[in-house]
């Protein structure tokens, strides 16, 4: 199995004064929506989190007006689909886990709003699986299927995976979605912007942490000296 790697340039949030790139989150949600939404859920997320990303309450709620959310028909008491609200959570695409093991080859497709936490490494972990289709190395790949190892029918082979061969199908290809801010929607950019956007969904409060953290290191440092100088202070007099 692999070690993860980030992208090129790295991730705008890493390290100790990352922040996130708004326009690139979008991205990623265009990401989620038109892609992955298709197999998996985001249970945790709201839609009137988006908000969060730099959309407007009317753009929020014009958008979740684009989703459908199970619902009951509040004449009849039927279960119907409705277009989702602001308050409502994202759907899971499946009505029950045995519909989702039937539709992928018996693997359901796991929530992703906590995936990056989920998994070491998150955020480079789904940037390199997702980017990682790739055909085997044709050493190991001999070598393996000498010792009568092979991709099943119905899996697909990614090192990044834990056990090398999973069942999601490669999912981006060039040009699989259209940007609306006009970015190439290369595999590499469209891997990095979900990453980007599933890291924002399992710790929204990420740079705000960070923040934090430096004013408290910054206080710290003005306590330490302000204690230090009333130690100097109060034993000035002594010999
Ligand atoms: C598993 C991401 C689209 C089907 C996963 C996992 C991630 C992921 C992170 C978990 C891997 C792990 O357990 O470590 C994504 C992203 C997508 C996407 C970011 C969009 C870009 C899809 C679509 C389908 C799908 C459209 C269905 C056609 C599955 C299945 C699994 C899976 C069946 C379970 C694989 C297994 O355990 O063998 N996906 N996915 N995914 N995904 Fe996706």
């Amino acid at each position: 199995k692999e070690k993860p790697h980030a992208p090129e340039g790295g991730f705008s949030f890493a390290g100790p004064v990352g922040k996130w790139d708004y326009a690139q989150l979008q991205r990623g949600y265009s990401v989620y929506k038109q892609v992955c939404s298709a197999c998996h859920g985001l249970k945790f997320v709201a839609f009137r989190n988006l908000e969060e990303l730099g959309y407007s309450e009317e753009q929020v709620r014009a958008e979740a007006a684009t989703w459908n959310v199970p619902g009951i028909d509040p004449n009849t008491g039927e279960a119907v689909m409705r277009p989702a609200l602001p308050t409502d959570y994202f759907p899971n695409p499946y009505p029950n886990n045995v519909a989702a093991a039937a539709a992928n080859n018996n693997a359901i497709p796991p929530d992703l709003s906590l995936m990056t936490k989920a998994r070491k490494d998150g955020s480079n972990y789904v940037y390199s699986l997702m980017s990682g289709y790739v055909d085997p190395d044709p050493e190991k790949l001999a070598a393996a299927q000498e010792k009568g190892f092979e991709t099943p029918t119905g899996l697909y082979f990614n090192p990044w995976f834990a056990n090398v061969n999973l069942a999601m199908p490669p999912q981006l290809y060039e040009g699989s979605i259209t940007y609306d801010d006009g970015t190439d929607a290369t595999v590499d950019q469209m891997a990095q912007d979900v990453a980007a956007f599933l890291t924002w969904t399992a710790e929204p409060s990420m740079i705000k942490r960070k923040q934090t953290g430096w004013a408290v290191i910054l206080f710290l440092l003005f306590a330490t000296g302000l204690a230090y100088m009333s130690y100097k202070q109060i034993w000035a007099g002594m010999k």
